[in-house]
């Protein structure tokens, strides 16, 4: 059991722990073998819902530190997602996570994105960011999310995902996938910071019962280190990264910060209670600033435009 926070219901009916330790920590091979250590001290520490992807390289480690921890699989949530580069395949790629994880079902899966891309053959994980937009062969027309989504849904009845959402999904999008979709998805998994508090789409999701997870929940030393921030934190005797994370479950948002550092993993789910005022406070610090997944000069992020994100 998590210290400190409540755990979140999702439509499905499943309760997920309501702080996530994120799993990523990089693309290197050492990189991706070190994270086992970590997931082994977050399991210690408390944490039961874990959010990988097959594109971080950690679904292997993840399963193989769950297991190693003794805690039954029952009691921990995973969470992973379909590679936009993969949605030509998508029941071969979820099968492969399986395989991966070394389990036989996900408890959520997810969409990583909205847009379908094709990488040149052999090219299948990038490096960062930059080799990913050059190595791109072509952002598809074919499939759409909406053809994702139906094959989702299989996965979903199939009964090996437990619950399947969307990630980097806008109001725009979700209303577009709802035109669709038999099953509403159980999340949505966004960059929320207080520098991008996106209260119009935490709302519209609250109202059709989509569980909003904030990635990036931080907002990294940037937000960690404004001025308001710094003062609240002091106020309830709390880090900066405590007090966002409790902003986050103030407002009925599951966070999921990533830390490879025990004592960091463990103040990251030992939250402080947040008056309404502070919460509010911390919300008006909002001005629509993505830190990591941000528009490039050109205002295009992966081949998409903030227009078709629905993110302008
Ligand atoms: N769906 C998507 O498209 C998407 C995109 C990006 C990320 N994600 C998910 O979101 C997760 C988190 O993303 P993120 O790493 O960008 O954001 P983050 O958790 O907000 O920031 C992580 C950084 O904060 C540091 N940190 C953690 N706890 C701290 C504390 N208590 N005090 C001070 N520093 C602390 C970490 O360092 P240490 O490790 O050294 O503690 C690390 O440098 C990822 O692992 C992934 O699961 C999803």
């Amino acid at each position: 059991m998590t210290t400190g926070v409540p755990t979140f219901k999702l439509n499905t009916g499943a309760e997920f722990s309501g702080v996530a330790l994120g799993c990523y920590g990089g693309f290197t091979p050492e990189e991706i073998a070190q994270s086992k250590n970590w997931f082994l001290t977050a399991l210690k520490a408390g944490y039961r819902t874990f959010d990988t992807a097959q594109i971080y390289g950690t679904e292997g480690t993840l399963g193989a530190a769950i297991k190693e921890s003794g805690i039954p699989r029952e009691e921990v949530k995973i969470v992973t997602k379909l590679p936009w580069h993969r949605c030509q395949y998508i029941e071969r790629s979820f099968n492969e996570s399986l395989t991966n994880l070394g389990f036989d079902y996900v408890d959520l899966y997810l969409l990583h994105f909205p847009q379908a891309v094709s990488y040149p053959t052999g090219y299948d994980i990038p490096t960062d960011a930059e080799t990913t937009i050059k190595s791109l062969r072509a952002f598809l027309e074919k499939p759409s999310f909406n053809d994702n989504w139906a094959v989702l849904e299989k996965l979903y009845e199939s009964g090996k995902a437990k619950a399947i959402g969307v990630s980097n999904f806008s109001i725009k999008t979700l209303e577009a996938l709802a035109k669709t979709a038999k099953i509403t998805p159980a999340a949505n998994q966004v960059e929320i910071s207080p520098y991008c508090a996106q209260e119009d789409l935490v709302e519209y999701c609250k109202q059709k019962g989509i569980l909003v997870m904030a990635y990036s929940p931080s907002g990294h030393e940037k937000v960690r280190k404004d001025p308001t921030i710094v003062r609240l934190a002091e106020k309830y005797n709390v880090s900066a990264n405590q007090l966002i994370m409790a902003w986050h479950v103030a407002r009925g948002v599951l966070p999921v910060p990533k830390s490879a550092d025990p004592e960091r993993q463990k103040q990251n789910i030992t939250l402080p209670k947040l008056s309404p005022e502070d919460v509010a406070e911390i919300t008006g610090l909002d001005k629509n600033e993505r830190i990591v997944n941000k528009p490039d000069e050109n205002g295009v992020l992966y081949g998409w435009t903030m227009e078709q994100y629905g993110w302008a």
